[in-house]
Order: structure tokens, then C-alpha cells, then sequence
């Protein structure tokens, strides 16, 4: 058992990874490494949320990814790097959350409206892409992932987690085992003590008064100091007693929001394979000069000797995000001056690039001249997660009373 927090993080398989999701997500990914145990899986189901009749793709999606994910320095020896569709666990535990979520809490989820208005070109209104956020929060809970490292946009899915997460300890942490310690740790307390925490513990329950909780987990904290032969497991039981939370089954995880930088397309609004303005992680040299140097300037720059302002301009944000202090300065005086040309000035940008791309090309290389190795890397940490999915999942069964 590793004593470091566990941090859970998916994506769907979507191609070949570009330089956004290495800057957005992946970049992070490797840095939380050394510090939590972490967790990483390729959301296939996800992609069929959306991509349900594109059965051939998938296979060679998937593994492309994992080969971009330990090219850009993911270690299968530090992280657990598994496949969502080869542990069913997920898709039981997101059956048994359906039947006590409520339909408005997916309908409210930002993304599910934004997501049907943004790819009309798909028939979303299926009861699969509906469920989405709430299978992600199967993937999150089977593994009581405390940190959740996502951009933005997820956030709304995290907080969904919380919720069920919160209601299913709510509804199931509370059967007979529960009500038995909660009253072996009333009996510890001394009499008086034990009638105060009942006092406010209804007050709490009746009227939601933040003072009443506090003076709760303050007696709690008192207990935990002065009592002797007062266990860890007792001040849990008192806390849930008090909270009406129960016992906790599911771990509420809490959402990573990392500083990331954010990469535009080569047309300056987001990059995505859809829109076809990426430059690929294992571009090469040659395509990534061809691509930076057909990118979209600042408009007001039609002849050379036009300045310009970089703010205005998509190429100023690579330059955010790759260049120095110095280059930066030359770039600013530069364009506004019309110093200097806009192929000048992507020129250390492209340089930049390459030199980035060539460790993640060269472990790459390894990987794809050897299918097997990736293939047994994700055998590896698919069984590795089974072991965490499988006790979890027994809990959840014994906690609805699915145990016989
Ligand atoms: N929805 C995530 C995305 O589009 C992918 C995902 C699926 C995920 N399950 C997850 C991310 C669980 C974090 C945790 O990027
Ligand atoms: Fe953009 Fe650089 Fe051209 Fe200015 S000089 S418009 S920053 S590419």
C-alpha cells in the first residue's frame, strides 16, 4: 500500500496526442508522479460516448496514445497505466450510481448542452452520452482517488462526483454495523458530553447551522485528546453521525486545477484534431516547420513592414510558453516596431518545438518498434487497478446489501 494520496486522471483515445494536450494535461500528468501514486487510464468507453459507430479506430487509438503518454515521460514503473474497458468494475459501479441519480443533476451538467450544440453533426441524444459525467465518476470513485487532475471544462464532473459520491454514503453508510459503532463511541463519551453532541447534532440535522456542527466536531476533537481508549475509527463514526453523512464508502475526490499553459491552434482558436490546426506530438521536424510557418499572424501585419502587436497574435502564445526572457523582449520590440518578419520571428518557436519533440520521438520509437512491450506495460497496470477495483466494489455490493 503506497501512503502517498492517490491521484486518478483519464482521456479518451481520441488520435494521435498534439502539442495541447501535452501543455494541457500530459505535462502535469508526469509531474504528479514522483508525489501521489497515480493512476492513468485511456477512456475508451468515453470515446464511444460520442464516436459510438467508429468501432476500427479505437484498437489503434488506444495504444497510440499509451506510446505518446511514455514518450513524453509517463514511467509504468512510477504509475499505474491501465485501459477503462478492461475492468468492468467501472461499468458496474456506474449501474448501481444510476438508480439513485436524479436525471436533472446529468441534464445540469454544463458540458452536456454545450457538447450536443457543438457536434451537430452527431446524434447525441442518447442515453450513454447523457451518462457520461456519471461514468467518469465511477472511474474516479472505484479508486477513491483523493486529487482529480483535469482542466476546466471538467470541473463541473468532479463536482458532480462529489455529489453521488456524498449521496451514496449518505444512503448506504448508515446500516446496522454503522448505528452499533456510533453508539459504542456515544458510550465512551461522558454522560453529559454524550447529550450536548446529541443536542446539536439534531440541530444541525433540522436546521443546517454551520455553529451547531462545529460545536459537534469540536466535542469530537475534545474526546479524540482527553479519552483514553478513544480509536481513529470513532471520531469517523461520530463525524458521519453528525454530518448525517454516514460511514464513508466513497472517497469525495477534489479536482487538481494545476497551472497549465494554454496552447492555441495554428489559427488561434483552440487546438483540436477536429478543427485541424495541431501540431502532433510526433510531428516531424519538417511538418512542424511547414505548419508554425503557415500559421495566422496578427492581421493588421499584411505587408512586412507593417507593425503589428503581439496580444493580437497566436504565435505570441507559443512564444508564452517556449521562449526566454530575451527572445520575448526581441519578439515584443520587433513586431511592433516591424523590425522584423513574421517567419523571424516563428523561426525560434519552430526551434523550440523540435528540440522538445526529440526525447518524446526517440522513446516513442522504442515503443513502436515493440507493440508487445506496450501491450504487457497495460496488462500490467490493468491488473494492478483490478485489485483496487475489485475491494472497492465489494464494498459498495455489502454496503447496498448486494452481498449474498
Ligand atoms: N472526461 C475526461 C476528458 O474528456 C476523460 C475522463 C474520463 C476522465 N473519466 C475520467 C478524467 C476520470 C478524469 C477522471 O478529458
Ligand atoms: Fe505575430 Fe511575431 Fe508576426 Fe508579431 S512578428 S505578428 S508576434 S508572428
Amino acid at each position: 500500500m503506497s501512503i502517498k494520496p492517490r491521484v486518478l486522471s483519464g482521456m479518451r483515445p481520441t488520435g494521435a496526442l498534439h502539442l495541447g494536450h501535452y501543455h494541457g494535461a500530459l505535462k502535469n500528468w508526469v509531474r504528479l508522479q514522483a508525489d501521489y501514486e497515480c493512476f492513468y487510464f485511456v477512456a475508451d468507453w468515453h470515446a464511444l460516448t460520442t464516436h459510438y459507430e467508429e468501432r476500427e479506430v479505437i484498437e489503434k487509438n488506444v495504444y497510440d496514445m499509451v506510446i505518446d503518454w511514455i514518450a513524453a515521460g509517463l514511467d509504468p514503473e512510477q504509475c499505474t497505466i491501465f485501459i477503462q474497458s478492461r475492468l468492468p468494475e467501472h461499468a458496474e459501479l456506474f449501474t448501481l450510481l444510476a438508480m439513485g441519480t436524479p436525471l436533472g443533476w446529468l441534464e445540469r451538467v454544463p458540458t452536456y448542452k454545450d457538447q450536443i450544440d457543438k457536434l451537430k453533426d452527431r446524434d447525441l441524444a442518447t442515453y450513454g452520452f447523457l451518462g457520461y459525467p456519471l461514468l467518469q465518476a465511477a472511474d474516479i470513485l472505484i479508486y477513491k482517488a483523493s486529487y482529480v487532475p483535469v482542466g476546466e471544462d471538467q470541473a463541473s464532473h468532479v463536482e458532480l462526483t462529489r455529489e453521488v459520491a456524498r449521496r451514496f454514503n449518505h444512503l448506504y453508510g448508515r446500516g446496522a454495523a454503522f448505528e452499533a459503532g456510533v453508539a459504542a463511541a456515544l458510550a465512551k463519551l461522558p454522560k453529559d458530553d454524550a447529550r450536548y453532541f446529541e443536542k446539536q447534532r439534531k440541530a444541525f440535522g433540522e436546521t443546517g447551522a454551520a455553529e451547531a456542527l462545529a460545536k459537534g466536531e469540536g466535542l469530537v476533537r475534545k474526546a479524540a485528546a482527553a479519552i483514553a481508549g478513544w480509536a481513529d475509527a470513532d471520531t469517523e463514526l461520530l463525524l458521519g453521525h453528525l454530518r448525517g453523512s454516514g460511514k464513508t464508502i466513497l472517497v469525495e475526490p477534489q479536482a487538481l486545477h494545476t497551472e497549465v499553459a494554454r496552447l492555441p491552434g495554428l489559427d488561434g482558436t483552440k487546438m483540436s484534431k477536429s478543427l485541424g490546426n495541431t501540431v502532433l506530438m510526433r510531428d516531424e521536424p519538417a511538418a512542424v516547420e511547414k505548419k508554425i510557418r503557415g500559421m495566422t499572424t496578427d492581421p493588421a501585419r499584411v505587408r512586412r513592414t507593417d507593425p503589428g502587436d503581439p496580444e493580437k497574435c497566436p504565435v505570441w502564445q507559443f512564444h508564452l510558453v517556449y521562449s526566454d526572457a530575451t527572445t520575448k523582449d526581441w519578439v515584443v520590440a520587433g513586431c511592433k516596431s516591424a523590425g522584423i518578419g513574421c517567419l523571424e520571428c516563428k523561426q525560434p518557436v519552430i526551434d523550440a518545438i523540435v528540440a522538445e519533440q526529440r526525447p518524446w520521438r526517440e522513446r516513442a520509437e522504442t515503443y513502436l518498434a515493440n507493440p508487445k512491450h506496450v501491450h504487457w506495460i497495460v496488462e500490467m497496470g490493468t491488473e494492478r487497478a483490478r485489485v483496487v477495483a475489485k475491494q472497492t466494489m465489494k464494498d459498495v455490493r455489502a454496503a447496498m446489501g448486494l452481498d449474498y
